[in-house]
Formats: C-alpha cells, sequence, structure tokens
C-alpha cells in the first residue's frame, strides 16, 4: 500500500504483516519497512526495504516511475531492514549514481554490499539541492548504529528519521491521525525499550540539538511503522521523557520455576511489594517474551530475579532475560534476587552478581530456600516483599 507523505513525496515501503520474531524482538503485530520515493529535477529514493520485499519496492515505484530514473539513493541506515534491496536496486538504475551517506555508512555499507557504488559521503548539517527542494543531512550516530543519520526536506518539513520514532506495526492507517493513541503508543514505547534505552543520553542530547535548529516538522517519517502528522512534535517530547528512564512505583518479578517452588516464592513476594502500595507484576520468563518484560522495565523502579539453582547454575531463561536487560543498560533500578535449590544453591550469588555488573543497587542480600517453601518461608517472602517495595518508595 502506498501514501503520499506531501506532493511529490511517496510512501514506496512495504509492510511485513507475517514477521513475528525480529531478531529477538516479538513483533506482534508485524512490520513495516518504510522506504520514500522524491520526485523533483532529480529522482530520489530514501533508504530500501529488506531484501525478500525488493520486488514489491519495485512494483510501488514503478506505479510512480520508471525506477531506472532514480538519480539518487540516501541511506540512512546500513540495517539490512533498510539497506538490503540497494545492490538489486543499483544493478537496475546504474552502480555509479550516487549512493548518500553518512561517513560510517559508507565504511558498513562496503563492508556489506563492496565498495564499488558511487558513494557519496556527506556531513551532517550538509545540504543537498534536488530541484525545488534541499535536503539536509542530520548526524544522529549511535541512534541506533554509528551511521545512523536522518534526512529532512526543508521545503516540505518532512523528516526521514530512520530507526527513531519508529514502531513495529504493520497496518493500513499509516498516519497517526488514522490510529488511536491507544493503539500505536505501546508499540512506540516497545520499540524504544529494546531498541533505543542504551542510548537514552544520546537522545536527549539530540533532542536539545533539534530544538536548538528550530527546524519546522510537518512529519517525521521512521522506517517503520505508522508516520506522525498529527502533533509530530508529541513523539519527540515522548522520547524525551522515555529517555529520561524515569521510574514509576513499580516492581517486576521476573522468575521461572521447576517443581513450583521458585513460583511460590514469587507469587508471595509479588502479594508483599503490592502490600506497599507499589505495583507488582510476577513474570514467568517462559510466558513473558523478553521484549515483552523489557517494555515493562523502561518505567520500573524494581527488577526482581527468581531463579532455581539448575547445575550449580541459573535457570536458562533467567539468564536469557539477564543477558537481554544487561545489554540495554537500563538505570535508576534497585534489584533484588530469590529461589528455590537443593543442594547446591548458587543461584541467587550469581544473580546478585549479575545486578552488580549491570550498576544496579541490591535491595538485600537475596533470599533462598532448600526445596520446598513451608508456610513460614512464604511468610518471610511476603516480608522480603514489603522489603522491595519500601526500597521502591525510598
Ligand atoms: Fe530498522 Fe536498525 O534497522
Amino acid at each position: 500500500m502506498q501514501s503520499v507523505i506531501k506532493k511529490g513525496i511517496y510512501d514506496v515501503g512495504v509492510e511485513d504483516w507475517n514477521v513475528r520474531d525480529f531478531h529477538g524482538y516479538s513483533t506482534e503485530k508485524g512490520t513495516s519497512y518504510n522506504a520514500f520515493l522524491i520526485v523533483d529535477e532529480k529522482i530520489v529514493l530514501v533508504d530500501t526495504v529488506k531484501k525478500e520485499f525488493f520486488d514489491q519496492l519495485i512494483r510501488n515505484i514503478s506505479k510512480i516511475i520508471d525506477p531506472s530514473k532514480i538519480d539518487y539513493v540516501i541511506s540512512n541506515h546500513t540495517e539490512m531492514d533498510h539497506s538490503g534491496s540497494i545492490p538489486k536496486l543499483m544493478h537496475i538504475i546504474g552502480k555509479d549514481k550516487p549512493l548518500y551517506c553518512s561517513n560510517l555508512g559508507e565504511k558498513a555499507l562496503s563492508a556489506h554490499f563492496g565498495d564499488n557504488y558511487n558513494y557519496k559521503v556527506v556531513a551532517g548539517g550538509s545540504e543537498l539541492n534536488i530541484g525545488k527542494r534541499d535536503l539536509v543531512f542530520l548526524e544522529t550516530k549511535m541512534l541506533h548504529w554509528p551511521d545512523s543519520m536522518f534526512t529532512y526536506v526543508k521545503q516540505d518539513k518532512v523528516l526521514f528519521s530512520s530507526d527513531a520514532f519508529g514502531q513495529h506495526y504493520a497496518g493500513f492507517e499509516k498516519f497517526n491521525d488514522n490510529i488511536s493513541e491507544s493503539v500505536i503508543m505501546p508499540h512506540a514505547k516497545k520499540y524504544f525499550a529494546n531498541i533505543l534505552t542504551p542510548f537514552s543520553d544520546k537522545i536527549l542530547k539530540l533532542i536539545e540539538e533539534v530544538k536548538g535548529m528550530n527546524l519546522e516538522i510537518d512529519i517525521i517519517c521512521p522506517d517503520h511503522g505508522i508516520y506522525w502528522r498529527k502533533n509530530p512534535l508529541s513523539i519527540i517530547e515522548q522520547y524525551g521523557e522515555w529517555a529520561k528512564q524515569n521510574a514509576n512505583d513499580k516492581a517486576l518479578v521476573i522468575y521461572d520455576t521447576m517443581w513450583n517452588s521458585t513460583e511460590s516464592m514469587a507469587l508471595s513476594i509479588t502479594d508483599g511489594i503490592a502490600s506497599t502500595g507499589v505495583n507488582a507484576i510476577p513474570m514467568h520468563a517462559r510466558k513473558w517474551h523478553r521484549s515483552d518484560i523489557q517494555t515493562e522495565v523502561l518505567d520500573s523502579k524494581a527488577i526482581v530475579f527468581g531463579s532455581p539453582t539448575l547445575n550449580n547454575g541459573i535457570f536458562p531463561t533467567i539468564a536469557d532475560v539477564m543477558t537481554y536487560l544487561k545489554g540495554l543498560k537500563p538505570k535508576n533500578k534497585i534489584g533484588a534476587s530469590f529461589g528455590s535449590f537443593g543442594w547446591s544453591g548458587e543461584a541467587v550469588k550469581i544473580l546478585n552478581a549479575e545486578f552488580t555488573n549491570m550498576k544496579i543497587d541490591l535491595v538485600n542480600d537475596g533470599l533462598k530456600v532448600k526445596y520446598v517453601p513451608n508456610h513460614e518461608v512464604i511468610s518471610k517472602c511476603f516480608d522480603f516483599g514489603v522489603e522491595i517495595g519500601n526500597a521502591v518508595k525510598g
């Protein structure tokens, strides 16, 4: 499906309705790979699509112009959901046509596709005239790859923002004025939490820089999901809030269990936390996807991990979630560990060490229970939860 972004600026991207796993991120509503055609004295394609969707990209472009007439290609970001079609595209339009990218974009594109294209490196703030329009390139290094940049169409006030402000959402509604905020914002939040959290400080800095440039923006077009046309600046403001990683009075009790002992502990700890007035969610690690857990982590104060001891270690699903969260570098959190064991009981010690690696302060030394928690231990778990709840409230 195609949309007109502004007169002469077209959405030629594709919907990926059926993808459910995007390199470890659960995409329950699919996604889209957005690409944009600007028809001016020069014909410009901004970004491409995953290589599997190349034919569809070409069909979409063909409804507007003969694809071989494209003069310039702009690659805002090298990750292959946006650059994967470049080789086939350059084969059609001619490999000598200019391919605009950032300095690190050239290096990344060369590493993926070879150095035999006519790369044109653009600096942040530089401009390219394409006829009636000027394109301005904005350096957005590490949002979220070293090569990332934005392209701004000055006369139309359209910002092509690459992955930033995106959502993994496939839909017929291509603008935020066609979809309820309550439907799309959870996808935007999940995207921020899982892709952009580690770059929160850079985002805060970039927002200040963009504000300083006084860019007029009518539409923000990310490379995934819908476009922000109604109150376009509100998503930038929302990014500013998420990037602060302010925590609510909220705690997550993330656990797995072998014979329900650690689960019994988890549920009692959750009750103890909730008794202090703090929102607490018990999250079974085999029932919650790691990317949905991370979305809840974004605005939670406490992360509590529970794991049985298995073969002198932590349970594999808990190791999975812990590794994933560690990479996303959450801030402003406190942590605690618990778990049942049979004979060696290393899990709590390992979890505490992981929290320390993540620079997350521990509420206490943790709670471990041999085999099955009895009534007295369940009561201790409740008190353990109360201690966490009180720590959340500070
Ligand atoms: Fe949508 Fe970083 O690629």
